[in-house]
């Protein structure tokens, strides 16, 4: 097996050999996280076809990769949580038992990486070492997921150091499903069909077979960060959460920080990277994370934060210098592009670059490979970047990125944000009154879909904490968790970070947004802080506390008041019918589902009938 000396961890010798007994690869590759391998594989990618490399002018060390048009996002109909009962992965995951997934994965397996090389990726989910952090290896036969794995999460050498003899490892198994015959030639982007994302909560496994994309195979992320680490962190007392962490520092130098948790391609990334807009001299937004945190209460009774992730797994289109100046910036070098299209000179395009240059090119080679240009565009509707087209990029890249951001403390959360994608009915900001109201509204959110996963889009959903896809376990389980961690969090005397529910996206009568959103949020942000510090009193209303007009800082921006009322607005019929949606949540996830959550309900009730 050629395992380097450095590996002394006898149960992951055994693991990698038995999984390689069974993967049957041509190789092994055990991966130090150097730059040299790095751009090593990176070449290999290029000749291979899989990688285009681009130019290097414009985008130095930069590539892009154009997957299979099948394989172009996560499938979370093809996502299991296997739990010994079906009840603890709860009504919202799909649930097979691991006995029987076991039987049906293990041939699939069998052989699957014949022809190719198992990739052994060690990588640690925040700051080396971090009493927050966990680490995880995945074997992969994916050089697209170890480079990937490179600039997503702190892989390399040293992570064995954190495992040492006996140290805790997530294993984590990833094939693309498609093994090569002597003499077959290989593909660009190999995957398969078939397609099973799987994983064990009481072992704490994760099986991926089929996919090479995004969430689906780099494992750190969604199956590790977020699905296995709930159930470690209900286990353990603590929470995993689908949220970005940004720090936001007043005129004065104070210090906030804020997890703000969004459905999926709902604007987390430009969230963490706000630029403060006019009127907000003095201001600084920071990022620590953009889409995971980890979130772990201490004796002090605060909770402290990290950002599992190294670096940024960033839906494309729609990003420009308006929308996220900071991230623009961050993509400049060092970058792998997935599903977006190419310029003839060399350098990437997606939708909305257009805002920044005034122009649509007048050729691209689209996601597919196809000729694109504005006239095929207008007369087929042809999209040149997928909508769920991606960078990854390296968080240092980031140049808001918070010095804190791999400070293995964590830093203190002030507040969390929850933030669905609703054109009606949610106002724009309503804080809660109190930790278990907050838990109502994270719990009850609604999202219309996104591109983010495969199926309909633009559909609403119920979306609980942007946690659906993610909560590796039941749901009502992971509610009551929230109101445990309230309950023990107010024994002490720090104060309870402050609950928020956002709504960016209210349309007016003509269809279209009406809050500008982007750095424009920072209004929104501001009278938040501006409530902590007992500054701001509010608005009462049936949902909870929402801003006066005069509240909001309004320099530089020409919002009316009728536009706000627009976006602030409580239509009671409207919250009559909502509720009966949050009364279909409820009775979907009636097993175990906390009596707080009813009784919160039936006050909202009350108040709506009042
Ligand atoms: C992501 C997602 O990729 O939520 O972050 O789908
Ligand atoms: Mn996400």
């Amino acid at each position: 097996m050629n395992a380097p000396a450095y590996v002394k961890n006898p149960k992951l010798l055994a693991w990698v050999a038995e999984m390689a007994a069974l993967c049957k690869p041509a190789k092994i590759h055990w991966c130090d996280g150097s730059e040299e391998e790095y751009n090593a594989l990176c070449q290999q990618l290029v000749d291979a076809g899989t990688f285009k490399k681009l130019n290097p002018v414009k985008r130095p060390n930069s590539f892009l990769a154009c997957s299979d048009p099948t394989d172009v996002a996560r499938v979370e109909d093809r996502t299991y949580i296997c739990s010994e009962k079906k009840e603890n992965a709860g009504p919202t995951n799909n649930w097979v038992a691991p006995a029987e997934m076991r039987a049906t994965l293990q041939p699939l397996f069998d052989g699957c990486m014949q022809g190719r090389t198992m990739y052994v990726i060690p990588f640690s989910m925040g700051p080396l070492g971090s009493h927050i952090a966990h680490v995880g290896i995945e074997l992969s036969d994916s050089p697209y997921v170890a480079v990937s794995q490179k600039i997503m999460t702190r892989m390399g050498k040293a992570v064995y150091d954190v495992i040492g003899t006996d140290g805790p490892f997530v294993p984590c198994v990833h094939t693309v499903g498609a093994p090569l015959a002597a003499g077959q030639a290989d593909v660009k982007w190999p995957c398969n069909k078939t397609k099973y994302i799987v994983h064990y909560p009481e072992t704490r496994e994760i099986w991926s077979y089929g996919s090479g994309y995004g969430g689906n195979a780099l494992l750190g992320k969604k199956c590790f960060a977020l699905r296995i680490a709930s159930n470690m962190g209900r286990d353990q007392g603590w929470l995993a959460e689908h949220m970005l962490i940004l720090g936001v520092t007043n005129p004065q130098g104070k210090k906030y920080h804020v997890a703000a948790a969004f459905p999926s391609a709902c604007g987390k990334t430009n969230f963490s990277m706000l630029v403060p807009p006019a009127g907000f001299d003095g201001w600084k937004v920071t990022t620590i994370g953009d889409d995971i945190a980890w979130i772990k209460p201490h004796d002090d009774g605060k909770l402290y934060a990290i950002n599992p992730e190294a670096g940024y797994f960033g839906v494309a289109p729609g990003t420009n210098f308006h929308t996220n100046p900071n991230c623009m910036a961050s993509l400049d070098k060092n970058v792998i592009y997935t599903n977006v299209a190419l310029t003839d000179d060399g350098d990437v395009w997606w939708e909305g670059m257009e805002k920044d240059t005034g122009k649509l090119p007048d050729h691209l080679i689209d996601w597919q490979g196809k000729d694109w240009t504005p006239q095929i565009a207008k007369e087929t509707g042809a999209k040149a970047a997928h909508p769920n087209a991606r960078f990854t990029v390296g968080a240092t890249n980031n140049p808001a990125l918070d010095p804190a951001w791999d400070d293995p403390a964590g830093v203190v959360i002030d507040a969390f944000i929850f933030g669905g994608r609703r054109s009606t009915t949610v106002p724009l900001v309503t804080e809660a009154r109190n930790w278990t109201e907050g838990v109502y509204m994270a719990a009850t959110m609604g999202s219309e879909t996104t591109a983010a996963a495969a199926g309909q889009q633009g559909v609403v959903r119920r979306d609980p904490f942007a946690m659906l896809p993610f909560t590796g376990y039941n749901m009502s389980d992971y509610f009551q968790h929230w109101l445990d961690m309230g309950h023990k969090l107010a024994q002490s005397k720090a104060k309870l970070p402050s609950i928020y529910c956002v709504n960016w996206f209210r349309k007016g009568e003509d269809g279209k947004f009406v809050w500008p959103g982007y750095g424009e949020n920072m209004r929104v942000l501001k009278w938040m802080i501006d409530r902590i510090e007992g500054n701001a009193q509010g608005a009462e209303n049936v949902f909870g506390i929402s801003p006066k007009y005069n509240e909001l800082n309004w320099t530089g921006l020409d919002f009316t008041a009728d536009q706000f009322k627009t976006v602030t607005h409580v239509d009671k019929a409207a919250w009559v019918e909502e509720l009966k949606l949050h009364e279909e949540l409820f009775t979907q996830l009636a097993y175990h589902l906390p009596a707080e959550m009813t009784a919160t309900k039936a006050a909202l009730e009350q108040r709506l009938a009042a």
